[in-house]
């Protein structure tokens, strides 16, 4: 009986026109990122359960709701990475890089997995172009991580994206926050979701990142973050917004902006689009000073920010698919050989193609060659194995010309390029 496997709800398979739109994401990013001294980390996609429970918050929706969680063989808990900043401080500390004095920067690409509900541009297994900046707390390196963002966005085209930016508070000014939030919320503890009438005394920020409609619309008249900033971090989010305002860039102060994670920390902006239908955030990021410390490192700071590549492919515009140098027809069985030795020549002398590896008659050989696209269809039939030359019949306009073997790569050289892509 014939099996029919699927793939799993919210995963996806990405054949070549898709690829190709991650593939320019990452070379763009890479680009743009070396310019800011960001360096690559690969970090593993499996990690112990309780690294993700420390860093997000045991509170958050992604480690209550949305972790692929389950027991190895030896019983022990582990997780397939919902975001890659967990696992790039763990790596951080392991390799002893949580030292005070010393900036390490880092980006990390590759695929996350939230067990959410599917929808356009929100998947369970999701790819992300991640960025960390360890071991300064200056305003400079909020602003010039921002400004690599926006730099590595611009460089894919998009528009019509908003920069949203709030400041969490710090250590000493947001506890007075806290207390506000708490006080606003008690007498509305009824109107809150399940879930919020809990976060509302275990941790109130939580409640005004809660997607429950009701919940949203009682937070619109919540105590605003900023109010209670204190005087430090209303100089740094000040700078911050300084430095980018004197780069051109606009932005918008979103009071209600406090990201899904716990470990945030003053600091906080998102990339938004009107164009991607409910799930608006294209990127998200924010300073999370004590996270390293949280998680056994040195009191290091830090910021960075993630780009979701599902989110992002649905704004760009598909880049055009570069079409083969050649197809090599060869109808004969007798001279195959000596057409592949010609297709590897071709290839090692940077052209692109592919070869008919059984024979067949001139004609479907023909409609294959077209079908495949290539500019150029290369002949190596009986006539030109005994003449030892090489027929190029260019695609578009028909036109034969017949090369001795001896000379055939200069002349293609030649060709290609006295004929640019259409
Ligand atoms: P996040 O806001 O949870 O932040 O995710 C960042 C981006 O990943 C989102 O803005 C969105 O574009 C994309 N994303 C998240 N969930 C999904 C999904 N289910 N399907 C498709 N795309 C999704 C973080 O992950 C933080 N670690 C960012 C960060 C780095 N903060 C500091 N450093």
């Amino acid at each position: 009986m014939g099996v029919n496997f699927k793939r799993l709800k919210g995963f996806a398979d990405m054949f070549a026109d898709r690829s190709r739109l991650f593939a320019l994401m990452e070379s763009n990013a890479r680009k743009i990122f070396s310019r800011y001294e960001y360096r690559e980390l690969r970090t593993p996609i499996l990690e112990s359960t309780d690294l993700f429970q420390r860093s997000i918050g045991d509170e958050t929706d992604v480690v209550k709701k949305e972790m692929f969680t389950f027991s190895d063989r030896k019983g022990r808990s582990v997780t397939l990475r919902p975001e890659a900043t967990a696992g790039v401080m763990r790596a951080a500390i392991e390799a002893g890089l949580d030292k005070p004095g010393i900036i390490n920067r880092f980006f990390t690409i590759g695929p996350m997995f939230r067990y959410e509900r599917p929808q356009m541009g929100r998947m369970r297994q999701f790819h992300q172009i991640n960025c960390e900046c360890l071991g300064s707390s200056s305003p400079y390196a909020d602003a010039e991580i921002i400004c690599m963002l926006l730099a590595f966005l611009s460089s894919l085209k998009l528009a019509g994206l908003k920069l949203k930016l709030n400041s969490l508070g710090c250590g000493n000014c947001r506890p007075r926050y806290l207390e506000a939030l708490k006080n606003f919320l008690r007498d509305k503890r009824g109107s809150l979701c399940a879930d919020c009438q809990r976060r509302a005394t275990e941790n109130p920020l939580r409640v005004i990142d809660c997607k429950e409609p009701a919940c949203r619309a009682l937070c619109l008249d919540a105590p605003r973050l900023m109010d209670y900033n204190c005087p430090d971090c209303i100089a740094h989010i000040e700078k911050v917004t300084g430095l980018l305002t004197g780069q051109g860039l606009e932005m918008e102060i979103d009071h209600h902006l406090v990201r899904g994670l716990d470990y945030y920390f003053r600091t906080t902006f998102e990339i938004v689009s009107g164009d991607i239908g409910a799930q608006t955030a294209v990127a998200g990021g924010g300073r999370y000073d004590g996270l390293i410390s949280q998680l056994g490192g040195g009191d290091i700071p830090g910021i960075g920010f993630a780009c979701g590549m599902e989110r992002l492919a649905l704004l760009i515009k598909d880049p055009e698919e570069a079409f083969p140098d050649f197809y090599m027809l060869c109808p004969d069985d007798e001279n195959r050989d000596k057409a592949f030795g010609i297709v590897q020549d071709l290839r090692k002398n940077g052209f692109s193609g592919e070869m008919n590896y059984q024979g067949g008659g001139f004609k479907s050989l023909m409609r294959q060659a077209a079908k495949s696209r290539a500019r150029f269809c290369l002949i190596f039939g009986m006539d030109e194995a005994r003449q030892n030359c090489v027929t190029f019949r260019n695609m578009e306009t028909g036109n034969q010309e017949k090369f001795p073997l001896a000379d055939f790569m200069d002349e293609f050289r030649k060709i290609i390029r006295a004929c640019p892509e259409a």
